[in-house]
């Protein structure tokens, strides 16, 4: 389905959405951020959808928010509008989302990318934090996220240089899990979605660990270990 600023496509239980403003690079824009945010929201509300994938274009995944757009904003307008509140909707879908970055993921870029569950990276791929280049800093969490992910000596490198960063460098230092080459993209990040299936079992695994607290093995097993004997199991 194409809706405006982005395509969508579904493959098996994969969502696949892709950013479509080519001639800015996909330049993270209002219309852009809507559309993505209610696609994600849709996916997740679809219980066929085991996975969202999050792609752009060889080029650029995203070169970051809308300059133009934001350009000529007052701090109030930009206060006002609160521009990139929206994300918080996207940061709260459940289904797992998979960033496929291939070219640029800079300033907003990166933020989206790293507002995914994980990301894979194209061979192509180059991250970066440029704000500081245009007399800001990251809005949309890019300054938090980097030092998580990297840590904080290399985030405030990147935001205080506004240096790109090469895939090799990205998965090296762990902003990345995966560097592929550039035609494998999609195709390694569509069958990634066995992932899911890792994130499912997770959430599986804990609503059976948090049952076992109603058997009569758990409170043996627990006590037993508490009193330093052993336990005597009914399997009840
Ligand atoms: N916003 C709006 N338009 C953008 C854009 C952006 N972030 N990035 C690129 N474009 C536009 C360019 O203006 C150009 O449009 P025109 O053809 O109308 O001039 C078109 O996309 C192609 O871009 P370039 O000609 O610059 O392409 P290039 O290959 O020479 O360079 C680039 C590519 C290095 C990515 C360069 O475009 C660039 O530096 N872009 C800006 C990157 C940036 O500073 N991002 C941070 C934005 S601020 C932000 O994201 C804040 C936040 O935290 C939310």
């Amino acid at each position: 389905m194409t809706c405006g600023t982005i395509l969508t496509e579904t493959h098996g239980r994969v969502r696949l959405v892709t950013l479509n403003r080519p001639k800015a690079l996909n330049a993270i824009n209002r219309q852009l951020t809507r559309e993505l945010v209610a696609a994600a929201i849709e996916a997740d509300a679809d219980p066929t959808v085991g996975c969202i994938v999050v792609t752009g274009s060889p080029k650029a995944f995203a070169a970051g928010a809308d300059i133009k757009e934001m350009a000529a904003a007052t701090a109030t307008e930009m206060y006002i509008n609160d521009h990139f509140a929206a994300w918080e909707q996207f940061t709260a879908v459940r289904t797992p989302i998979i960033a496929a970055v291939a070219g640029y993921a800079l300033g907003g870029g990166c933020e989206l990318a790293m507002m995914c569950d994980f990301i894979l990276a194209a061979d192509t791929a180059k991250f970066g934090q440029p704000e500081i280049k245009l007399g800001v800093n990251p809005g949309i969490g890019g300054s938090q996220r980097l030092t998580r992910f990297i840590g904080k000596s290399k985030a405030m490198e990147m935001c205080l240089t506004g240096r790109t960063m090469d895939a090799a460098e990205a998965e090296r230092c762990g902003l990345v899990s995966h560097v592929v080459p550039a035609d494998r993209l999609l195709v390694e990040a569509i069958n990634r979605r066995y992932e899911t299936t890792l994130s499912e079992g997770v959430r599986f695994e804990r609503r059976v660990f948090y049952a076992t607290f109603a058997t009569h093995d758990q409170k043996e097993g627990m006590t037993a270990f508490l009193e330093k004997r052993l336990p005597t199991f009914t399997h009840g």
